[in-house]
């Protein structure tokens, strides 16, 4: 990782040394790297030279406001899915023109609050959610853009909780039905028919599964177009995966686009608009999280290393088994043998590990930076075990800013009521 790199034994974010923003600020610390977030979107721009292409963030990999102001300033849009998510665009100034929104459980009222707002696109997952979505829009004499998600029923060969274009998961609607439902939007009311759209599923480090979703989708395109609905876009949805080990070797932003862009042009389509919405692969090796050494608990079957960052603040590995590489903030200058370890949080649970079978050189008191903590780890943070949630600072070559204080315990019962 470029941007979070040793210099002499000690670990830096961009220009910074990691451990002086630990004693500065505290611990956990999520740190993150403006450079390495747009150097990851430049890949995408690199792809989509001299193309009609929207990138629209998918902010619920990292929704803090510093972060969101960075990718509205490089000219993104955002892929939300809630009416939090379009607050905290507006909050940051992002363009709500190059708004999409996804989501299989609009509610009535979020309908609502991005018509008003005049989001560029719904992603609609179901033929109920058309309905309801036309009603709302006639009521308020509007009408909303939708794309259909269509789910490709493409195997992305990731985690099961993580692949969503199959058939039996909750997402988009099926292939076959998705003519059909198309017609169905071109005849009501309240809807203008704008695009399609497919998400096929997360860290996704294979090329073929894109390939065979872009084929599938453009079949529907094809039939769509054919039966007179005008498609003006292909929302290719996001899902490419980073390199979190040396296991994981997802293809480059721009050599994949480079083949997906290849059969658009061969298939006819090469002029049409473009949008993605990609989470994991703008900011998920953009951030590192240092936590210190609590205690170490050596055992006869484990060797426990304790630190103060949990399941709370990285739920990854607890959720999915996910792995993050853990390296030293500074490290020895001579190697040594090191022990091995489970490195584990301070919550009340089992669950609660960050690394398995990790060889460490550690003692009480050092720090630890867990990597590719970008994506995925302070949008799904909790309060559990009433822990506030960590600050968030964010590095631009020799500066850095804090973009999230800590919260503190009060912070985490702010808004509930004592009994009288
Ligand atoms: N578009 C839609 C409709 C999505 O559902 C998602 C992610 C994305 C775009 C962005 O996908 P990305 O480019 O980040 O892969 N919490 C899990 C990942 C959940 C992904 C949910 N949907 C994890 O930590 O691995």
């Amino acid at each position: 990782h470029p941007h979070f790199a040793y210099r002499d034994n000690a670990l830096f974010a961009e220009d910074v040394r990691a451990s002086e923003l630990a004693a500065t600020y505290g611990t956990p610390l999520f740190i993150y790297s403006k450079t390495a977030m747009l150097s990851a979107l430049a890949s995408y721009q690199r792809g989509f030279e001299g193309r009609d292409a929207q990138i629209c963030y998918a902010m619920k990999a990292n929704s803090s406001l510093a972060v969101l102001q960075v990718f509205a300033r490089a000219d993104c849009g955002f892929d939300i899915v809630s009416g939090g998510e379009l607050e905290r665009v507006q909050a940051a100034g992002g363009d709500l023109k190059k708004v999409i929104f996804s989501g299989v459980g609009k509610t009535r009222a979020e309908m609502c609050q991005a018509l008003a707002a005049g989001i560029g696109c719904f992603n609609v997952e179901s033929e109920a959610e058309l309905d309801v979505l036309s009603e709302v829009a006639v009521a308020m004499k509007l009408r909303a853009p939708v794309s259909i998600r269509v789910n490709p029923n493409v195997d992305p060969k990731t985690h099961p909780y993580i692949s969503t274009g199959l058939k039996g998961n909750k997402f988009g609607v099926a292939h076959e039905d998705a003519l059909r439902i198309y017609q169905h939007a071109a005849s009501l009311e309240g809807l203008k028919v704008v695009g399609i759209d497919c998400h096929i599923g997360s860290q996704i480090t294979e090329v073929t599964p894109y390939l065979d979703a872009m084929d599938r989708v453009l079949d529907l395109v094809a039939a769509i177009e054919a039966a007179g609905i005008a498609l003006a876009h292909i929302d290719f949805g996001g899902g490419l995966g980073i390199n979190y080990s040396a296991d994981d070797m997802p293809p480059e932003a721009d050599a994949l686009w480079r083949q997906l862009l290849a059969k658009l042009d061969a298939r006819g389509y090469g002029g049409k608009k473009l949008m993605i919405e990609p989470g994991r692969s703008l900011v998920g090796n953009a951030g590192i999280c240092i936590t210190e050494v609590l205690y170490l608990k050596p055992g006869e079957q484990k060797n426990f290393c304790i630190i103060d960052a949990a399941m709370n603040d990285l739920p990854r590995p607890a959720m999915y088994q996910a792995f993050h590489a853990i390296v030293p903030v500074e490290r020895a200058a001579t190697e040594t043998a090191g022990v091995i370890y489970d490195v584990v949080g301070p919550v009340c649970e089992s669950g609660d590990w960050i690394g398995r079978d990790r060889i460490l050189d550690v003692a009480a008191g050092d720090q630890l930076a867990v990597m590719s903590a970008g994506a995925y780890c302070m949008s799904m943070a909790s309060n559990y075990n009433t822990r506030g949630r960590a600050a968030e600072l964010l590095v631009d070559g020799d500066l850095a800013r804090l973009i999230r204080a800590r919260e503190t315990a009060a912070d985490t019962f702010r808004g509930e009521l004592l009994m009288p």
